[in-house]
């Protein structure tokens, strides 16, 4: 069923970064901070999450950590890394339609990726997450064109994505781990207390993993990456799963049941703004909702360019 996959759209190589490794800082405050920021991202269902000891302290609503699609704790080139980000904020951001800080864009993740409430911007939380991403952020790329930012691009395939063949690349390449359910492997309690994580595997879908609001919802964003980290240890280098199956295959899970976001139809107060795969109305121009969940995309794509005044109206 899996089809070759293509070389990697990119002539870059992971050996262009070298991140510094917190835990040779020394037992002081920047340290302890940076290293309590690591932490914050790669077992946040323990700490900020449904698993934190004091109530009040659980942020996070499901069941992910920040390190479930940041890869190692936001390290990896193309694997939507927070490393080299530091410097790049406050920056426009189209769903809101205005500047926001590093800050809000963490706590987009809070309240989309991770389905639950904004941290505190001044809280220690949000201090040591931040000192994590400027200390990975290593001076000397602070500023330069960031390569290996986000996600690998790919082409948009000219026919739309096919969830039920998506449910086949899902039973061969990804059952194994995320599980014929979705629901991902879920850690004993002994396990859980012991790596401060809930899931072994993540769950791709159901009531534990990331909502209908999240980035990881739009398929192309979602796509990209698949190709580019999945499944695990799978690099932007050496993909695995071809573009054409990784669309279709995220087709398949993002039409599972999963939390649901109230108030979607208010962002990208700037229609001209919205991605053409925000699955979710209202939608701009005269295609079908199925055709911005699925594509093609090419054809939206090529309407808003040449209507952008109506694309930018709002209704
Ligand atoms: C379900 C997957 C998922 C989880 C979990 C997640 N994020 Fe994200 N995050 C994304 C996606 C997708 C993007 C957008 C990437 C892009 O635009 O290519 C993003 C973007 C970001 C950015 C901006 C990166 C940039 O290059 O501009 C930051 C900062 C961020 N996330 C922080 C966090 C933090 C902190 C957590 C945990 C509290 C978290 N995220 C959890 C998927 C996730
Ligand atoms: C060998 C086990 C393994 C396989 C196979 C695998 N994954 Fe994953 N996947 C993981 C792990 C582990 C993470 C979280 C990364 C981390 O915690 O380091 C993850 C994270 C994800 C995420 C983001 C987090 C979330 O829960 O939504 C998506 C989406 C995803 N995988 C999709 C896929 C798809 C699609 C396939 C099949 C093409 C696949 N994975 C195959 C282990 C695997």
């Amino acid at each position: 069923m899996r089809t070759q996959a293509a070389p990697p759209p990119t002539a870059v190589v992971a050996a262009a970064w070298d991140v510094p490794d917190p835990d040779t800082l020394p037992d002081d405050i920047y340290g302890r901070t940076v290293r309590r920021g690591r932490d914050l991202i790669a077992r946040t269902s323990s700490l900020i999450g449904p698993d934190a000891a004091d109530p009040a302290m659980r942020h996070a609503g499901n069941g992910l950590d920040c390190q479930s699609c940041h890869i190692q704790a936001g390290t990896q080139q193309f694997g939507i890394p927070l490393a080299g980000i530091w410097g790049v904020f406050p920056q426009y951001i189209g769903r809101e339609n205005e500047v926001r800080t590093l800050e809000e864009r963490v706590n987009g993740c809070m309240e989309r990726s991770m389905n639950g409430r904004a941290l505190p911007v001044d809280g220690p939380e949000m201090k040591a997450i931040l000192t994590y991403i400027r200390h990975i952020s290593a001076p000397e790329r602070v500023g330069q064109s960031l390569t290996g930012r986000g996600t690998p691009a790919l082409p948009l395939p000219d026919r739309a994505a096919d969830p039920a063949r998506g449910q086949q690349i899902y039973a061969e390449n990804c059952v194994a781990c995320h599980g014929a359910d979705g629901l991902g492997q879920r850690l004993d309690a002994a396990e859980a207390a012991g790596t401060g994580r809930r899931y072994r595997f993540p769950p791709l879908w159901g009531p534990d993993s990331y909502n209908d609001g999240a980035g990881m919802a739009r398929i192309i964003t979602a796509a990209r990456f698949v190709h580019g980290n999945m499944p695990l240890g799978t690099t932007f280098e050496a993909p695995v799963i071809a573009p054409a199956d990784a669309f279709d295959v995220m087709a398949f899970i993002n039409t599972q049941p999963r939390p649901h976001r109230a108030g979607l139809e208010a962002d990208f107060p700037d229609r001209s703004n919205k991605p053409v795969d925000a699955a979710y109305p209202p939608f701009v121009g005269p295609f079908t909702p199925d055709q911005h969940r699925f594509g093609p995309w090419q054809p939206i794509q090529d309407w808003l360019r040449a209507n952008p005044a109506a694309a930018r109206a709002i209704p």
